[in-house]
């Protein structure tokens, strides 16, 4: 009669006991990932870690990521993974150092980053594809080409295991934000998700001044050069009528432009100058890197290196590096944006507003946020994608087009559509919005986070 019971007893105790084992186990997985300290590190209230998941074994590919864990009680609030565009630029380098990540970089130490997206979520930032950052892959023919789909599953595979890792945060709400190039990362990599049933939780995307659709995104630039008086009357009319944008970016990346669209392209590069700040058109520029961008298309990579002067110097250190378990697999140095990678560039036409289309059918919900003083990806063509994908889902308008707040300041204006589609500008934000205006840009995402409507001016004066 007794010996049942012991048998339970004890297969319980032995269960009891590998669980205990997996669990620490576990743990021990992501405790090799803890960083003690960054060099220059002010004192903080929240566990961060960084270091690589292996996405393919048997070349060697392997992704790094930074993780800030929220300030406040880490195991109840969301998840949240950032990818920055490019292609080929740095999440880390960019997201987590000049954005919304915990510190900024200054004069060789860090300064706390008042705004830190941090404050409302856990924040993983991930350096993605292979090629990009610290991430490798001990196989360099990887770099020769690489493409969106490449991208999406390789993301994929990199947070099922990252989840492996870290179990604890599986059941947590999950999101995937971005910014520019991002605009096809981020809604690519969700429905990945979607289609393989991942069980990640995944509630919703953001993605901030974002390329969804070649022509139209392209083609606003014009409207907004001539608006913000960069550009004269008849040099508009020659960048709507004779070439417009879209062209000459599809000819350069073609391998050469047509001589009237050359023609057209220095008439307003030399009527908007290189002493302006294309990803935030009232900004003054970096004077240190106005020569490295010259001659090049403006902008080939949507990024801005102007604000990645003393992340670069940061993350170059030896210290530094080793802090972070960071390792140079066959490049010399850190950089902003990848020096190898063979990005396919035909993917910049592939249209990913339809792929929001499927996300938000699914009951995924889109946010689609632009600074409103960017001019390489200006509103006023996100706007018109959005709108348009609203109607074409038969959304009705839950929230009408209006004036959001911080405090008593509009921070900018939204619109929601069958309250699962949003827009939204923020007001006086550059193309990486919260670099310049940090604390609406934080508003902005504790909003989506919390799946409510944005500020309305306040009633008590
Ligand atoms: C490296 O990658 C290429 C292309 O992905 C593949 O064809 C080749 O076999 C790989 N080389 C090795 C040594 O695995
Ligand atoms: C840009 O130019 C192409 C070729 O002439 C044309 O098909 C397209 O409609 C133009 N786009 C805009 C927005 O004017």
């Amino acid at each position: 009669m007794m010996l049942p019971q012991i048998c339970t007893m004890f297969m319980f105790a032995t269960t009891f006991l590998v669980i205990a084992q997996v669990f620490l186990a576990v743990n021990a997985l992501s405790e090799a990932d803890k960083i003690v300290s960054l060099p220059g590190q002010p004192q903080i209230n929240f566990q961060h870690y960084a270091g690589y998941i292996t996405v393919d074994e048997h070349q060697q590919r392997a992704l790094f990521y930074y993780f800030a864990q929220t300030e406040v009680d880490p195991a109840s609030k969301p998840l949240v993974l950032w990818l920055n565009g490019g292609p080929g630029c740095s999440s880390l380098g960019a997201g987590a150092f000049c954005e919304h990540g915990p510190f900024k970089p200054s004069k060789n130490s860090l300064v706390k980053n008042d705004y830190s997206w941090n404050k409302e979520a856990n924040m993983l930032y991930l350096e993605s594809p292979a090629g990009v950052g610290f991430s490798y892959s001990a196989n360099r023919s990887f770099y020769v080409f690489v493409d969106d789909q490449m991208t999406a599953r390789d993301n994929l595979v990199f947070l099922q295991r990252w989840f492996t890792k870290f179990p604890e945060y599986q059941n947590n709400d999950f999101f995937i934000t971005g910014e520019s190039y991002g605009g096809h990362y981020v809604p690519q990599l969700a429905q990945l998700i979607v289609q393989t049933k991942a069980k990640f939780n995944l509630k919703g995307i953001a993605i901030g001044n974002p390329l969804l659709e070649f022509n139209t995104d392209f083609n606003s630039r014009a409207e907004f050069y001539w608006s913000h008086g960069l550009i004269s009357d008849s040099t508009y009319e020659a960048f709507t009528k004779v070439c417009n944008f879209s062209q000459i970016r599809r000819q350069y990346q073609n391998g050469g432009l047509t001589p009237i669209c050359a023609q057209v392209n220095k008439l307003v590069s030399g009527e908007v100058s290189k002493f302006v700040d294309t990803y935030d058109v009232t900004l003054d520029v970096c004077l240190a890197s106005v020569d490295q961008q010259a001659g090049v298309l403006n902008q080939l990579q949507e990024i801005d290196v102007c604000v990645e002067d003393e992340t670069f110097e940061y993350l170059n250190k030896k210290e530094v590096q080793e802090a972070l378990h960071a390792k140079l697999v066959g490049i010399t140095r850190w950089t902003v944006c990848s020096d190898v990678l063979r990005y396919n560039m035909q993917n910049l036409e592939t249209p990913t507003v339809p792929v929001l289309g499927a996300l938000v059918k699914s009951g995924i919900r889109v946010l689609v946020y632009s600074g409103d003083q960017d001019s390489v990806i200006p509103l006023t063509g996100t706007r018109t994608l959005v709108n348009g994908l609203a109607k074409e889902l038969d959304l009705s308008t839950t929230v009408p087009y209006r004036a959001w707040f911080e405090g008593r300041q509009v921070a900018g204006w939204t619109q929601v559509y069958g309250d699962i589609l949003s827009f939204a500008t923020i007001r006086g934000a550059a193309h990486e919005a919260p670099f310049t205006q940090p604390e609406r840009s934080l508003l902005l995402f504790k909003a989506f986070l919390d799946g409510k409507p944005l500020p309305e001016a306040s009633s008590s004066t």
